[in-house]
């Protein structure tokens, strides 16, 4: 059997499709006698509606249904995807006359065109009972929380450790609210069909969605069909039951035609999911010879009323040096805002930021290099959890990034490099992404003729799935790449995990993988059965070479056993789980859930490393920063395509230049309202800004996370750039921004 499919850099199967209009993505679906939709929002964001006048809206030309709270139906409540659910926000703006934060939506209008429905939105007029809101964290008066489930980690004693090193670094980071601008709008197209419910909607989950769509509507969860091929920008977004989609499917039957809903991308802030803002205090402290003694992070979040949600990203930061005492305590801050959600690396990015700045902060105060620091604190085992890592290349990861960029040329002296009249700093921290070991299920058909068709409800986000599949199905069957064909993103299809914690390359690989070796078993069996051709062999004596199965002198071509098939063709379905996976856990993937081994039940510890390296120029007088080159070496388990995973990597990097430079979703604390809610105003990374990137995967072994042996790639490219910029800055002006985005006004001279 060949076995060099896997990892080939093979250009994307769907590239052609993507690139020449041919890939249908959600909302270009188009179905007979669909309705348009568009909302109508809040203009406070606190308070109840007082009066609503849809009478205008009601009589303007095509419109077909005006839903408030005073005729949508009251469904069934769902559970946030963190306890178990589909849904986003677990509350839902249209059932009832409360608002609960600015830009939630009062009214949905549904008209026979979008322009219609629009302008009859526009004609809605609302009055409000309207109280005080808060929607910025750091606000008097707002009061942090513990995160439920979410168990403070300790290690040592970090008082102590703390008290007596010799060099030590307190300081306080800060990340602002940001906003997922993926190119593809959020919406969904709803449709019933008698009671079953068809929804197309960008997904990265169908699974969860359709599960969340079946508790909001009380139906079989078998009615409930979720389609999504192709995403145009996931990265978390994308994961959760938004509410415009169920208001979107009560419209739809109430009308009882299909409903499309775009919605706008100023109503997509409010009413999408979102990366929290974070306020985060860490204490680090080393020996007088830079021995790591002390890791300390607090982080607090901001998150709604209504769902106490925070995001883990601690643990992974204090994780990877050899620290003996070490604490992390996440605490979440409700105000007057939507729930927040995912977004690349939600936990990490944020813990990242503070703890790798910080790092750079003990460095300079042990006037210690940040490379030299490394090979000295590197963790040779999982310290915090006391277990031992199922690969470990962080080091590697250093030596090679650091060589790659040339940083033994680095003067160490802050402002001591220039260039043409710039200033240059030169940056690096280390990148990290815990290994997520979700399970996933997926079928492979094989034809008579060699075609191969792979089928699973996990999703491409544009990350490579229908690629990297392919090669699985191809290597493992013994068939050219291009024999294969995938559909993904569809719950009639064997449920596939949710594209999120970068699970897809592990899982989904897996799963594929055992539903191939499962159809060679099968057709093995056909082979030696009574009356086949290869009857009387014993059919763990063959071996598939060469698309035949071979035994002894004897072989007989599969195309020969598939004929003989009723269809000319055989499939085998399977699941993968880990090993370690607890049984009951195996059985929600088949129920809408997207189960994933939870690390502390894990018998070893698993992360992505990875390490970066930025060059930074600074006009001495205008106080602009550019980058010019980045560098990320990454290690990943085992690299399924070179060319998709360097994608993954490079567009998680230039995310981070946006993260550290750019982003910021600005809030008007009198109004509790988002002011920058468009592409115009919140400033994300372009060509432009982004020099030369350099990405190398670093290979590695590693038997313990499944037997394809990929770890996922998603968000580790995010986790580590905006730091090592943060201490590039630093090392080009003296001056250390404890926040993002790092602004000129952030690096003005002194006086
Ligand atoms: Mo990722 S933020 O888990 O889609």
């Amino acid at each position: 059997m060949s076995d060099t499919i896997i990892g080939q850099p093979l250009p994307r199967a769907d590239g052609v499709a993507k690139v020449t209009g041919g890939a249908v993505y959600a909302l270009d679906t188009r179905r007979d006698g669909m309705l348009h939709a568009a909302m109508a929002c809040a203009a406070v964001a606190l308070g109840r509606l007082t009066a609503l006048d849809t009478t205008a809206a009601e009589a303007a030309p095509g419109v077909r249904l005006v839903l408030t709270h005073r005729n949508h139906p009251i469904l069934k409540p769902d559970k946030g995807l963190n306890d178990g659910g589909g849904s986003h926000a677990t509350w839902r703006p249209l059932e009832s006359d409360e608002i609960r934060f600015h830009g939630q939506a009062i009214a949905l209008v549904v008209a026979d065109t979008r322009i219609q429905a629009e302008h009859a939105a526009s004609l809605i007029h609302a009055r409000y009972a309207v109280q005080p809101a808060v929607a910025v964290l750091g606000t008097a008066g707002l009061a942090p929380e513990p995160t439920p489930r979410q168990e403070d980690l300790s290690s040592g004693d970090v008082a102590r450790a703390l008290r007596e090193a010799a060099v030590k670094v307190e300081a306080r980071y800060a990340i602002p609210t940001q906003h997922h601008n993926a190119i593809e709008l959020f919406g969904c197209i709803a449709e019933w069909q008698g009671d079953r419910l068809v929804v197309q909607v960008p997904s990265q989950g169908v699974g969860p969605m359709a599960k969340g769509l079946a508790t909001t509507f009380s139906i079989p969860q078998e009615a409930v069909r979720v389609q999504s091929a192709f995403v145009g920008g996931g990265f978390g977004g994308k994961g959760v039951l938004l509410a415009n989609v169920i208001g979107v499917a009560a419209a739809a039957r109430m009308i009882g035609r299909p409903v499309k809903l775009l919605l706008p991308r100023e109503q997509s802030y409010a009413n999408a999911s979102f990366r929290p803002a974070a306020d985060m205090a860490v204490k680090v402290a080393a020996s007088a010879d830079g021995r790591l003694m002390a890791m300390d992070y607090e982080c607090q979040s901001q998150t709604s009323r209504f769902d106490k949600l925070g995001f883990a990203g601690g643990a992974v930061a204090v994780k990877l040096y050899a620290c003996p005492n070490v604490a992390v305590r996440e605490r979440i801050v409700p105000m007057d805002v939507n729930t927040p959600g995912f977004m690349r690396a939600p936990g990490e990015a944020p813990s990242m930021f503070a703890m790798e700045s910080a790092i750079d902060e003990l460095c300079v105060a042990l006037r210690m290099d940040p490379v030299a620091f490394r090979r000295i604190n590197d963790a040779p085992r999982d310290m915090l959890a006391d277990k031992a890592w199922s690969s470990h290349s962080m080091l590697l990861c250093w030596e090679r990034a650091a060589e790659l960029f040339g940083w033994a040329r680095r003067s160490a002296a802050p402002g001591s490099m220039t260039d043409r009249g710039e200033l240059v700093g030169w940056g690096c921290a280390s990148a990290a992404y815990p290994t997520l070991i979700a399970s996933s299920a997926g079928s492979v058909t094989m034809a008579a003729d060699g075609a191969v068709h792979v089928r699973s409800s996990a999703a491409d986000l544009g990350t490579g799935t229908y690629t990297t599949l392919a090669q699985v199905a191809a290597e493992r069957l013994g068939v050219a790449f291009g024999r294969v064909t995938v559909e993904l993103g569809d719950t009639a299809f064997p449920p596939g995990n949710l594209a999120g914690g970068s699970t897809t390359a592990l899982a989904s690989s897996n799963a594929v993988k055992q539903a191939a070796d499962d159809l060679v078993t099968a057709m093995k069996r056909a082979a030696v059965a009574p009356g086949g051709p290869l009857a009387g062999t014993e059919a763990a004596a063959l071996r598939l070479e060469s698309g035949a199965l071979r035994g002894g002198a004897r072989a007989v071509p599969l195309a020969e056993i598939l004929r003989a098939a009723p269809d000319g063709r055989m499939e085998a379905t399977a699941q993968w789980a880990h090993p370690e996976m607890p049984l009951p856990m195996r059985q929600m993937l088949w129920q809408g859930g997207s189960p994933v081994l939870p690390p502390r039940k894990a018998s070893m510890s698993s992360l992505a490393w990875g390490a970066n390296f930025v060059e930074v120029r600074i006009n001495p007088r205008t106080r602009t920063i550019r980058v010019p080159r980045m560098i990320g070496v990454f290690a990943g388990g085992r690299i399924l395509n070179a060319r998709t995973a360097r994608s993954q990597l490079m567009g998680g990097m230039v995310w981070a230049v946006g993260h550290a430079l750019l982003e910021r979703t600005e809030t008007d604390a009198r109004r509790a309202a988002i002011t920058n809610a468009n592409l115009s105003e919140y400033y994300v990374a372009v060509n432009a800004d982004i020099g030369e990137v350099v990405v190398e995967t670093v290979d590695e072994q590693d038997d313990f996370i499944g037997p394809i042996g990929a770890k996922g790639l998603g968000e580790i490219g995010i986790t580590g750039v905006a730091p090592a910029i943060a201490n590039a800055v630093f090392h080009a002006t003296g001056v250390r921004v404890r926040k993002t985005p790092i602004l000129i006004e952030d690096i003005l001279p002194e006086g």
